[in-house]
């Protein structure tokens, strides 16, 4: 059925949705795409089938985000403190570029879907960097959903890296600090111009947020869940969607 349509511009007729929940859409959901490895020792495989298995999954919420009209998908796919994991997983993971852009980028393209990256491109394998390069040049004139991968990202760096390229705006006279505003500061980061996450997704019942958006996280709403990213299915999403849309965002207020 979805074939018909494509993979990812399945419009089908709120088949999951109940149809009053197509109101309040998040505009921008991030996911942490954690426990590809415990899924797959779950299985009595390898942690990289974990790997593998979850990279095939990004295809399936992709969809599921852009049939419910969602602007930006950020996804969590490698943080800066993944590189103390063993040599051997950390090159299966800087390999998964380079399989998934080819395999996705014409369903990509058919669906008006953008890529974007957030992270430092320092310290990625020129291999990988090239894979995610090629796919951002390829859709950098689509106007669907944005599917922002967090790559080589950390929450930390990403202020830091802001701050520092401040302080030399500062020292160059191009600002003064009576600017830094929240706005300004936000143009300083490598989210610059999406909007905040409305709703933050976290798989494999880890509940924290391990180094990720930590100024952009302030008032998103979080929902968490015990599976494990390879088996989090498009219902998944949507029951997070539907939570997401039961809440009542204060920001504050009463
Ligand atoms: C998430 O799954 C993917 C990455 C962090 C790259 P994990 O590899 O963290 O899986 P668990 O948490 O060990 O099960
Ligand atoms: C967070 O998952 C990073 C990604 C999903 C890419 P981790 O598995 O690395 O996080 P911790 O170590 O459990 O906090
Ligand atoms: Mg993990």
């Amino acid at each position: 059925m979805n074939r018909l349509f494509g993979w990812f511009g399945a419009k089908n007729p709120d088949r999951e949705m109940p149809a009053h929940s197509r109101e309040n859409i998040p505009q921008h959901v991030a996911i942490i795409m954690d426990g590809n490895g415990r899924w797959a020792k779950s299985k009595g495989m390898p942690r990289i089938a974990g790997h593998r298995a979850g990279m095939k999954n990004v295809r399936t919420i992709t969809m599921a985000a852009n049939e419910l009209g969602v602007k930006v998908l950020t996804l969590y796919a490698f943080s800066t403190e993944n590189w103390k994991r063993p040599k051997e997983e950390v090159d299966f993971l800087m390999k998964l570029p380079q399989e998934f852009f080819p395999l996705e980028i014409d369903e990509l393209k058919k669906n008006n879907v953008r890529i974007r990256m957030m992270g430092s491109k320092e310290g990625l394998p020129r291999h990988s960097l090239d894979a995610v390069e090629a796919a951002i040049e390829e859709t950098k004139d689509n106007t669907g959903l944005i599917l922002n991968f967090a790559l080589n990202y950390g929450g930390r760096r990403e202020l830091l890296l802001g701050i520092r390229r401040l302080a030399e705006h500062i020292r160059d006279g191009e600002i003064t600090p009576d600017d830094i505003s929240e706005q300004l500061f936000d143009s300083y980061l490598q989210s610059e111009g999406l909007p905040e996450p409305d709703l933050l997704i976290r798989t494999s019942g880890e509940v924290r947020i391990s180094n990720f958006m930590l100024w952009q996280l302030a008032y998103t709403e979080l929902w968490f869940t015990d599976v494990f990213w390879p088996e989090f299915s498009r219902e998944h999403f949507f029951e997070a969607i539907r939570s997401y849309q039961g809440r009542a965002r204060r920001y504050g207020k009463l």
